[in-house]
């Protein structure tokens, strides 16, 4: 008889003792249930539903519009999908900024969506007590340094982060504080990859970065631009493996011919009559 060795579900705890013994931990973002399945199924470590989806998903211009409506929906779709992998939810624009008491209620609502955890940006003071407050609440917490996303417009623009001496202590400080606070992981965007192995080294929770290098304790990737179907435009960390773009539109392509010249559906795409009533189809006058 064979038994089959079901793959234990990653927890926080999984996560932690990956940065003790070294091992990479790898992230995904994912927006819909067979994504989730298929990576999932392809042993990610952890999925996150990234409020990128606004952009890759939803066509916005920035992260800015995503609602919490919206992060509930795609978060429950994705967990219906990752049976093993733990599951992140981003937390939109607003839901946290304001008071810890909206932060508690939103992460709350993301966490009853089927979520295993939140991730936020940022590192200011209120940023700290919400981290605090979700983490008593029994919400782990993922924090979010370097370039923010949400931020975009005090930033200036996509621009990398952490690019001296200064900039690069303050960023570990920031790091620290997410930690002291109970982040239990921070995400490092866009940081010079010997910033992040600085910052990497200094914390007991995983770094996970995302064009922060490759001393990083995980690394993580928006999945429309690994898979080649986001083309508004290719960040220089984004390495990809697949060209989706060029395979939709093939596919769309050579579909609209089948369809134009008959070639679809064929007899064994269609549903038939059985003779019998074919028969008294064709003595109809
Ligand atoms: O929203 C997102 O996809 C993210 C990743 C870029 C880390 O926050």
């Amino acid at each position: 008889m064979s038994v089959q060795v079901k793959e234990k579900k990653i927890t926080v705890s999984t996560l932690l003792k990956k940065k003790a013994e070294k091992e990479k931990i790898t992230m995904l973002t994912a927006y819909d249930c067979s994504t989730a399945r298929y990576f999932d199924e392809a042993g990610i470590d952890t999925i996150l539903v990234g409020d990128s989806l606004g952009m890759v998903i939803l066509g916005y211009e920035s992260t800015h519009n995503v609602s919490m409506e919206e992060m509930k929906i795609f978060t429950s779709a994705v967990c219906r999908g990752a049976k093993r992998a733990f599951v992140v939810a981003d937390m939109p624009f607003l839901s946290y900024q304001t008071t810890v008491e909206d932060a508690v209620k939103n992460a709350g609502a993301l966490i009853q969506s089927g979520a295993s955890a939140v991730k936020l940006e940022g590192a200011t003071d209120l940023i700290l007590s919400v981290i605090k407050r979700l983490t008593e609440t029994g919400i782990p917490v993922v924090g979010h340094l370097g370039f923010t996303p949400q931020y975009l417009n005090v930033l200036g623009g996509y621009k990398v982060q952490g690019k001296s001496y200064e900039n690069t202590l303050t960023m570990l400080e920031q790091a620290k504080k997410l930690e002291a606070a109970g982040a239990f992981a921070v995400v490092l965007e866009m940081v010079p990859e010997e910033s992040a192995e600085f910052i990497t080294k200094q914390l007991k929770i995983p770094t996970i970065g995302i064009g922060a290098g490759k001393y990083c304790d995980g690394q993580v990737l928006v999945c429309d631009d690994i898979l080649g179907k986001f083309s508004e435009f290719k960040p220089k960390f984004a390495r990809r493996y697949a060209n989706f773009q060029e395979e939709i539109m093939q596919a769309a392509q050579k579909y609209i011919s089948d369809v134009k010249t008959a070639a679809f559906p064929d007899a064994a795409e269609s549903f038939h009559l059985n003779e019998e009533e074919m028969k008294k189809l064709e003595s109809y006058k």
